[in-house]
């Protein structure tokens, strides 16, 4: 018979020295990793990863997540693992996703501006909190913009979008300049 159980814990990476580039390479190594294992392994499930902190949910059959979990819990890529539920379930929340990187967004922010919570530090997420983060996670797979996979495509457009935001800042200063030169000039100043 099926023993079905889903397991959400909290952890600190250990890698945040790490320039940016490099922090997101890791990551993006641990869920490669973890979706060829979890297909093998019939596990399912989401993982965030922000503010240094991850947040985990797995899946699965009762003896495989727990030995996951263990090896988990060895992984010197993270520390301050803490086990935050682990609950029976009659059906997988997460049953397309082998592990499914999910970026913490606006949404996600509002739901912790809501909780008082400044940062994303899932050490600190109460029980009713983690159940609307799953089913808003679950929601988002029937959105049209899906989550990206890849942190590393995720650091690539934060990188595009920052690079856009002083260059469009300078193009506005240069062209407020232009105009007050024009107004000076047609003797308006
Ligand atoms: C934050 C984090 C999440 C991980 N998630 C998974 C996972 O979902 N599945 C998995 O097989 N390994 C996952 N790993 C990697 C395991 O800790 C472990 O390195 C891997 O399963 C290989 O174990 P083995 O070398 O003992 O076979 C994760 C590691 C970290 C740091």
């Amino acid at each position: 018979m099926s023993d079905l159980i889903r397991l959400v814990y909290a952890s600190k990476a250990t890698f945040c020295d790490q320039h940016v580039g490099a922090r997101h390479q890791t990551v993006d190594e641990i869920i490669r990793q973890a979706q060829a294992r979890n297909i093998q392994d019939g596990i399912t499930g989401v993982l965030c990863f922000d503010n240094g902190c991850f947040f985990q949910a797995l899946e699965g059959e009762r003896d495989a997540v727990e030995a996951l979990y263990d090896r988990i819990l060895e992984d010197d890529r993270h520390q301050e693992v803490w086990l935050l539920w682990k609950r029976p379930v009659v059906q997988r929340l997460f049953d397309k996703w082998s592990m499914k990187y999910i970026n913490v967004d606006a949404y996600i922010h509002r739901l912790l501006t809501r909780e008082r919570l400044t940062k994303f530090d899932p050490h600190h997420f109460s029980d009713p909190l983690i159940e609307e983060l799953l089913r808003a996670i679950k929601a988002s797979e029937a959105r049209p913009e899906t989550p990206l996979t890849s942190p590393v495509q995720w650091l690539s457009r934060q990188e595009a979008q920052s690079r856009w935001q002083p260059s469009l800042i300078l193009t506005g200063l240069t062209g407020m300049i232009a105009v007050l030169i024009a107004l000076a000039l047609g003797g308006f100043l």
